[in-house]
């Protein structure tokens, strides 16, 4: 299978999902507090987006039984939102969703602290975010697409956390899933040469102990091996003659990010 170059027209609608995504990712990121359920968070996120006249793509996606992932603590990935899991102070929540607008796919993920959380839990929140951006400063046509890859690893291994191997990001676009795979972690290669149009999924997940992953009896919740927390930042990109596109932020993001400096 090949990576998709998308037209300036699927670029137009890449971008309206994304942005829309953005919002449902921005108003989800308002409510949370202790005392509230995972459920309550899957019920406002599928009433966003489908206010927006869009579809959520993950509902029903193999199976999945809600509309966004909500993994709290050690969970890294894939939790399934339930009315009896109320967010603690001192949780942290990784909450992972995308929609279809007219045919094209978004896909983004922000880990919350619930109330005060340790500035343990805060700095892997931080860093995990910060190793997507270092990811994306090699996210340039001419580049290859495992120089990202190298470039996440480079910037979390410092801190001795582990780095998921069993999930990785994806191009997007009238699928949720494209060509190519992503890893957030080097490998020997430097993969394929990035092009404009191409539209990825960057999502480093980041445990504080052991790289190492098991899945609960659901078949869907994804665990870290040793119960440490784990974080998750995602968001959609569009590759382009020079600097990407970060599809999937928030306009207040954008305003918080550029008072904020990424190494
Ligand atoms: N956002 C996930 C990903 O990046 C997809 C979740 S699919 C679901 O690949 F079925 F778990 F919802
Ligand atoms: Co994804």
């Amino acid at each position: 299978m090949a990576i998709h170059i998308k037209d300036a027209h699927e670029i137009e609608l890449m971008r309206e999902s994304c942005r829309l995504l953005s919002v449902v990712h921005y108003e989800l990121g308002q409510i949370i507090r202790p005392g509230i359920s995972t459920a309550d968070i899957d019920e406002y996120g599928e009433k966003l987006i489908r206010d927006m006249g869009c579809i959520p793509n993950f509902l029903n996606y193999n199976g999945y039984p809600a509309s966004i992932c909500v993994s709290v603590n050690d969970e890294v990935v894939h939790g399934i939102p339930k009315k009896t899991r109320i967010l603690q102070e001192g949780d942290i929540v990784s909450l992972d969703a995308g929609l279809i607008y007219k045919g094209y796919h978004s896909d983004a993920a922000r880990t919350y602290g619930v109330g005060e959380i340790s500035p343990e839990a805060r700095q892997l929140i931080e860093v995990t975010k910060a190793s997507f951006f270092a990811g994306i400063k090699k996210a340039k046509a001419g580049m290859r697409l495992f120089d990202i890859s190298a470039a996440i690893d480079d910037y979390v291994t410092p801190y001795g956390y582990g780095i998921v191997e069993d999930l990785c990001g994806h191009g997007i676009g009238t699928h949720l899933h494209e060509d190519p795979m992503i890893p957030n972690y080097r490998v020997r290669r430097r993969g394929p040469r990035l092009k404009p149009g191409m539209t990825l999924a960057i999502e480093p997940m980041i445990n504080m102990g052991t790289w190492a992953v098991k899945w609960l009896d659901d078949d869907w919740t994804v665990v870290t091996g040793d119960g440490e927390y784990s974080a998750h930042y995602e968001n959609t990109i569009l590759i382009t003659g020079s600097e990407p596109e970060i599809l999937t932020l928030h306009e207040e993001e954008r305003k918080e990010l550029q008072e904020e400096i990424y190494v």
